[in-house]
């Protein structure tokens, strides 16, 4: 697969990334341990170089996972992990105060079985504390060697310019996809104008965008979705006719609607790096013969035709959780 750098100080990973919190939490219950560590294998094997996790995600068993499964090849490979929530509970609120960082740090690599963090994200922007005290803990922990780089997760375009004027960001990781498209606003020229990456996450909208949900879907109960107001069933009746009519362009094109979801990402900046995820082999498969796909003019014109058509029903997340993104 081709790579792309992210940020001015280049860090080199393939174009498409793997989003491994589904093989632990969020959708559903966990993936069978070797099942999941032969699926992260997998997608090393067909060239995935970024590997996505976060303390949260478990809390800690994907990072426990990444740790053992990318172990025969880890430097061969970059891992991104994410701090900020205390405990690494996500209900149980924020916290990215120097001393947490640190002592997060010192656990991820532990719990990944490693001697550096590649790509180190603040998951979301802690308004309890300064951000320019969050980027120097992570500027000291560059300067120790445990962390390469520092990231930044659904932060406001003000935090990541003071963030960066401490400690220079390299990528950002906030959603962004074909029904998510507030980034363009003043996101994208932000990271462009400061030379930071794009790591878009839900890329085929947490399954959505792949025609694979549909009005009838039942998610298990611990699902994350299930509290998504644009994945409620009404709303994914009336979302129904964007997935339709981005699958008539995908089958015109002879490829899958999720392959126009990330061949479309990948044709907005050369330095965007989506992180899709999956459980499964054949999607993975299917997934990363995106980055072999080149939307010509026509193509992205129908899709920008189709985009400006259709109205998204439903808030991507419902209000205690939009409430901490975009700080
Ligand atoms: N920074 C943050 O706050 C944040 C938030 C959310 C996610 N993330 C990161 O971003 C990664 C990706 O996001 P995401 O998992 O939320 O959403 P996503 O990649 O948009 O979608 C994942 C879902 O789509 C399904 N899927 C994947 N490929 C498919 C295909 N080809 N056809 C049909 N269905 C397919 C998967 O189900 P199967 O497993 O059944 O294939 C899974 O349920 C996560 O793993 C995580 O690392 C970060």
């Amino acid at each position: 697969m081709q790579t792309r750098q992210l940020g001015t100080s280049r860090l080199e990973v393939s174009a498409l990334g793997l989003g491994c919190m589904g093989l632990s939490y969020g959708y559903g219950p966990a993936t069978e341990k070797t099942q999941a560590i032969t699926l992260i294998r997998a997608a090393f094997e067909r060239g995935v170089t970024l590997f996505d996790t976060a303390e949260a995600y478990g809390p800690f068993l994907n990072e426990e996972l990444l740790g053992e499964a990318l172990a025969p090849f880890r430097d061969k490979v970059a891992i991104a992990t994410k701090f900020g929530f205390k405990g690494g509970k996500v209900d149980a609120g924020l916290d990215s105060s120097p001393a947490n960082v640190k002592a997060v740090a010192e656990a991820a690599l532990k719990r990944l079985k490693t001697d550096r963090i590649d790509l180190f994200y603040q998951h979301r922007v802690d308004p309890g504390v300064p951000i320019e005290e969050t980027a120097g803990a992570v500027k000291d922990l560059i300067r120790d060697g445990k962390v390469l780089h520092f990231g930044m997760s659904e932060a406001g375009a003000s935090s990541i310019r003071r963030a960066h004027a401490v400690q220079p960001v390299t990528a950002l990781q906030s959603e962004y996809s074909l029904w998510w498209r507030e980034p363009e606003l003043e996101i994208l020229p932000t990271l462009e104008e400061l030379g930071i990456g794009f790591v878009p996450f839900s890329p085929l909208g947490k399954g959505f965008l792949t025609g694979a949900i549909t009005e009838s879907t039942t998610f298990d109960s611990s699902d994350f979705r299930n509290i998504v107001p644009r994945l409620s069933p009404s709303a994914r009746k009336s979302n129904q006719t964007l997935v339709a009519l981005l699958g008539e362009i995908a089958a015109a094109r002879k490829v899958t609607p999720a392959q126009i979801a990330l061949a479309w990402l990948l044709a907005q900046k050369p330095w965007i790096v989506p992180i899709p995820g999956t459980t499964k082999l054949h999607r993975l498969e299917e997934n990363l013969g995106a980055a072999a796909v080149t939307l010509s003019k026509a193509d992205l014109s129908a899709i920008a035709a189709v985009l400006a058509k259709v109205a998204v029903q439903g808030d991507r997340y419902p209000a205690h959780l939009q409430a901490r993104v975009g700080r």
